[in-house]
């Protein structure tokens, strides 16, 4: 994905929603984000796919789709995922963070916004 003008630091980035509200409002962190978002460090770290040239995973705040959360976002492809536990997070590296194969049946609802 990248090009030799602009070659990408990362092959692929994906960043995890960890916004708390204390308000009472729906947010990622009520829905397991920060576990997840530990579980795929780990799982990317294990693997060997961490670092330049390879795969970053970072935390985020409030990306503003927290209806179809907890939600992650994978660039360059810019793919929305909605999780539910560590399988879901797994699969996510192994077919897309690792082989470049979008997971679909976890992608979030394309009108989910806030
Ligand atoms: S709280 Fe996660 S997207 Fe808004």
């Amino acid at each position: 994905m990248s090009s030799p003008e602009r070659p990408s630091y990362y092959e692929r980035h994906i960043f995890f929603c960890l916004n708390k509200r204390e308000n009472g409002e729906n947010c990622c962190a009520d829905h397991g984000a920060q576990a997840a978002f530990e579980r795929c460090k780990s799982q990317v770290k294990s693997q060997g796919l961490a670092g330049p040239g390879q795969v970053r995973v970072n935390k985020a705040g409030c990306l503003d789709r927290c209806a179809g959360g907890p939600v992650a976002v994978v660039y360059p492809e810019a793919v929305w995922y909605t999780y539910v536990d560590q399988q879901d997070i797994d699969e996510i590296v192994e077919s897309h963070l690792k082989n470049g194969r979008v997971v679909e049946r976890l992608l979030t609802p394309p009108h989910l916004g806030r």
